[in-house]
C-alpha cells in the first residue's frame, strides 16, 4: 500500500505547510490550516513530457472572432454584464451571499438557453423537485410557453459523475450549483476545502475549453465578502460575477469583478420579485420612485456604474446629540468619506456639526463608492441642518477636495444627459477649467468653484 502523503493547507489563502500551524504565516489567519491528502496522480500531471502534448500553435488570423459567437439573451441585463452575451467555452463564477438569488438567476438563464440548446443544471444543494418547483414559480409570468424539454436537472455532487452526464447529454451550458458542494473522488479532503474547490474548478475549466461549452459556477461568499475557499478560484475562471444587494431591499446588482471577455465594473440591475428576478432597464427611475422632492435633507447624485449613469437619492439627517460623542452613520456610502465631508463642511463652510448626530443614507440599497457623489452628500447634510430643501429639479455632481474646492469628475456629459432624461432641469457641477464638453440643450448648468458656492446655488435660504 502506498504511503499517504498529507499536507496542511490554509483554507483562507491556500498556503501549504508540512506541519500544522496555529496561525497561517501568509494571511495571519488563526486556525485555518486543514490537513489534506496530496493526490499523487494530480500532482504528477504537469510532469508529462513535452512531446506528448496535443496542442498546436495557430496563426492569429486563423483564430475565430469570439464576439460573433456570443449567445444573446432576453435577459439583457445579464448579457450586458458579461460583455454582450455568453461566450461558449468560457467559465464564469457567480458569487454572492446566501439567499440573494444566485440559483434563481441561473435557472432563469438556463431556461432561456434551453429553448434552443440542451442545458445541464447540476445542483448539490437542492433536489430536482425543488428546482422544478422554483422553475414553475418563475415560468408563471412568462408570456411565452416555457418549454423545458432541453433543460436537464441533476442532483449530484461527484464531479466525475457530472462529467459522464455531460458526455451523454452534450449540453451547451453547464451550471454547477455550487462549486463548494462538488468533489473529486481522487482527493480525500472534504468538499468545499481549498484543494477540492481548486481542483474541481480546474477540471471544469478544462472541460469548458476543450469541448467549448459554457460553464457557470455558483460560489458562496464568506462573512467578509470574499468567495469562500478561494481567491485561487478567481484566477481559474474567465469571469467573476458578483450578485449583491441589501437583504431588506428587492434590488439586486450584478457586477463583473473580472472579465476576460468584456469590460469590468459593468452593472446589471434586477429586482427580486414574487416570480423571479425581473430586470430593471431604467434603474434611475426605479431608485427615484419614492422620492419626496421638497423634503429637507434629500439630494440627487449621478453616479457611474461601469459605463452607465445612475441617479440616486441621498438622504442626510442631522439631529442634536443627546449626550457623549456625536454619532456618524452611513448606509451605502463609505464611512470615512462621510467623515471627510463633515470635516470640510465644518472647516470650510463653518457649519457646526460637532454637537449633531449625522446619518447618511443612499436610497434603494445601492452602494455608492464614487467621489462624484460627494457634493450631493454634503448638500443633503447642509439641507437637513438648515432645514431647507435642495432645489427639486437639481442634480449634483462633483468631488469635494480638502480645501473645500469642487473637483472635476469623469463622464460628465453622460451624467448630465441621464439627469435631463429623467426630467431634471439643472445641475451643479465643478467649474470647467480644462475639460470641454457638449452640454445638453435646455439644461441649466451651474458651475461652482467651491462647495460654498454650490451650497448657495442649490439651497435658497430666505
Ligand atoms: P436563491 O436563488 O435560492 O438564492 P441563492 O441561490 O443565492 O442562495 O433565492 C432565494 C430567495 O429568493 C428566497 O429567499 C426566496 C426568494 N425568491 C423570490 O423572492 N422570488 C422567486 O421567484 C424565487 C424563486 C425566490
Ligand atoms: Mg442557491
Amino acid at each position: 500500500m502506498p504511503k499517504l502523503h498529507t499536507q496542511f493547507v490554509c483554507q483562507e489563502c491556500g498556503r501549504t505547510s508540512v506541519r500544522l500551524l496555529g496561525r497561517c504565516p501568509s494571511c495571519s489567519g488563526w486556525d485555518t490550516m486543514v490537513e489534506e491528502v496530496i493526490n499523487v496522480s494530480t500532482e504528477k500531471r504537469s510532469n508529462r513530457p513535452l512531446s506528448a502534448s496535443g496542442s498546436k500553435p495557430i496563426r492569429m488570423d486563423e483564430v475565430t472572432d469570439e464576439t460573433e459567437e456570443r449567445w444573446q439573451l432576453d435577459l439583457t441585463e445579464f448579457a450586458r454584464v458579461l460583455g454582450g452575451g455568453i461566450v461558449p467555452g468560457s467559465i464564469v463564477l457567480l458569487g454572492g451571499d446566501p439567499g440573494i438569488g444566485k440559483s434563481t438567476l441561473m435557472l432563469q438563464v438556463a431556461t432561456e438557453i434551453a429553448q434552443n440548446s440542451p442545458v445541464l443544471y447540476a445542483s448539490g444543494e437542492e433536489s430536482a423537485r425543488q428546482i422544478k418547483m422554483r422553475a414553475q414559480r418563475l415560468s408563471r409570468t412568462e408570456k411565452k410557453d416555457v418549454s423545458s424539454e432541453k433543460l436537464y436537472l441533476l442532483t449530484e455532487t461527484n464531479l466525475d459523475v457530472i462529467f459522464s452526464h455531460v458526455e451523454q447529454i452534450k449540453p451547451a451550458l453547464l451550471i454547477v450549483d455550487s462549486i463548494q458542494t462538488v468533489f473529486l473522488d481522487g482527493l480525500s479532503s472534504s468538499s468545499g476545502s481549498v484543494s477540492q474547490v481548486r481542483e474541481c474548478a480546474s477540471r471544469l475549466r478544462e472541460l469548458a475549453k476543450s469541448v467549448g461549452i459554457a460553464v457557470f459556477l455558483i460560489g458562496h461568499v464568506t462573512k467578509d465578502g470574499t468567495i469562500a475557499g478561494p481567491r485561487v478560484l478567481e484566477h481559474i475562471v474567465d469571469t467573476v460575477l458578483h450578485l449583491e444587494g441589501d437583504r431588506f431591499q428587492s434590488y439586486r446588482l450584478l457586477r463583473s469583478m473580472k472579465n476576460r471577455f468584456g469590460p469590468t465594473s459593468e452593472v446589471g440591475v434586477f429586482e427580486m420579485q414574487e416570480r423571479g428576478m425581473e430586470q430593471v432597464l431604467n434603474p434611475s427611475e426605479a431608485f427615484l420612485a419614492e422620492r419626496m422632492a421638497q423634503a429637507p435633507g434629500s439630494s440627487i447624485a449621478v453616479t457611474m456604474e461601469g459605463t452607465r449613469p445612475i441617479l440616486v437619492e441621498l438622504q442626510g439627517l442631522t439631529s442634536p446629540t443627546s449626550f457623549g460623542n456625536p454619532r456618524r452613520t452611513t448606509n451605502g456610502m463609505d464611512y470615512n468619506r462621510l467623515l471627510l465631508i463633515i470635516a470640510v463642511l465644518t472647516r470650510r463652510i463653518g457649519l457646526c456639526l460637532s454637537d449633531q448626530d449625522v446619518f447618511l443614507n443612499v436610497v434603494g440599497g445601492l452602494r455608492v463608492e464614487e467621489p462624484a457623489a460627494d457634493l450631493a452628500a454634503a448638500l443633503a447634510l447642509v439641507s437637513s441642518l438648515k432645514d431647507h430643501p435642495v432645489r427639486a429639479d437639481l442634480a449634483l455632481i462633483g468631488e469635494i477636495g480638502l480645501s473645500g474646492e469642487l473637483r472635476w469628475v469623469s463622464h460628465m456629459e453622460i451624467r448630465l444627459r441621464e439627469a435631463q432624461k429623467l426630467g431634471f432641469k439643472a445641475a451643479v457641477i465643478p467649474k470647467r477649467l480644462r475639460a470641454n464638453f457638449a452640454t445638453p440643450e435646455k439644461f441649466e448648468i451651474l458651475e461652482a468653484r467651491s462647495l460654498d458656492q454650490a451650497v448657495k446655488m442649490a439651497i435658497k435660504i430666505k
